[in-house]
């Protein structure tokens, strides 16, 4: 292609959880008419298939296999296919949140992922999430934002999220969870969880989604100047 008609746009969004990056991608893509990437979701399906074969998560070369093998699909309304199996609900336990965030450190398993990410910004325009979009998947990405919350915020975001799931969880566990979870995501050696020099930083701790939603449209709409109106 590159025909100059048609170009791709990254719009990348990383930070910890908690902080509103599904939520505010998710709306971002539908506003842009961009194609919506949650690379968390794609740790977790292969850390739920190396749960189910019940693979040890610490080993590489078997984890390795299962993150290329794995045909990950992100549909369009929301859903997710591990392997044609339909998954979206179970990869969302606090579990299989917690295996992924293992297996994550793992540099076979991150190039297995970031190859297939890379695959689907290539596609089409994205609106991508996760932790490592600005720094490693896509390093040239058209917007960059890092996304952030007080940790209360985020503890209440995810004790709202488990109890829509009906999932029982206290918020003491959930603290405990999301503060191991950011530590090892920020401290591992190979892509750790951090923001690009070139992100802009969006506290989003006291401000509605709306505010969040518009404040990056303005960003995409300031550095994608095309000629097109997204809207
Ligand atoms: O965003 P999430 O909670 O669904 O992500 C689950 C785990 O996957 C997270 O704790 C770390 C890992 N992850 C990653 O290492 N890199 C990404 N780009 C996305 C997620």
């Amino acid at each position: 292609m590159a025909d100059g008609s048609t170009r791709r746009v990254v719009v990348a969004i990383d930070g910890p959880a908690g902080a509103g990056k599904s939520t505010i991608a998710k709306r971002l893509a539908a506003r842009l008419g961009f194609t919506y990437i949650d690379t968390g979701a794609m740790y977790r399906a292969v850390s739920l298939w190396a749960l189910r074969r019940g693979v040890d998560l610490s080993d590489m070369h078997r984890t390795e296999q299962l993150a290329k093998a794995a045909r990950i699909d992100l549909e369009p309304g929301g859903r997710v296919l591990l392997n044609g199996e339909e998954v979206t609900d179970a990869i969302r336990t606090a579990e299989v949140g917690e295996a992924a965030s293992v297996i994550a450190v793992l540099p076979g398993v991150r190039r297995a992922m970031v190859e297939k990410q890379r695959e689907m910004g290539a596609r089409t325009s994205v609106v991508m999430e996760g932790r490592d979009i600005g720094t490693v998947v896509f390093p040239n990405a058209d917007v960059k934002v890092f996304l952030d919350a007080s940790q209360p915020e985020r503890v209440r975001r995810r004790l709202i999220d488990f109890q829509a799931q009906g999932q029982p969880v206290t918020a003491e566990t959930l603290e405990e969870q999301i503060r191991e979870r950011d530590q090892r995501d920020r401290s591992r050696a190979e892509a750790p969880l951090a923001q690009a020099p070139d992100a802009v930083y969006l506290d989003s701790t006291g401000l509605t989604i709306e505010q969040v939603e518009e404040e990056i449209l303005r960003l995409v709409r300031a550095r994608v100047s095309n000629g097109k109106d997204f809207r």
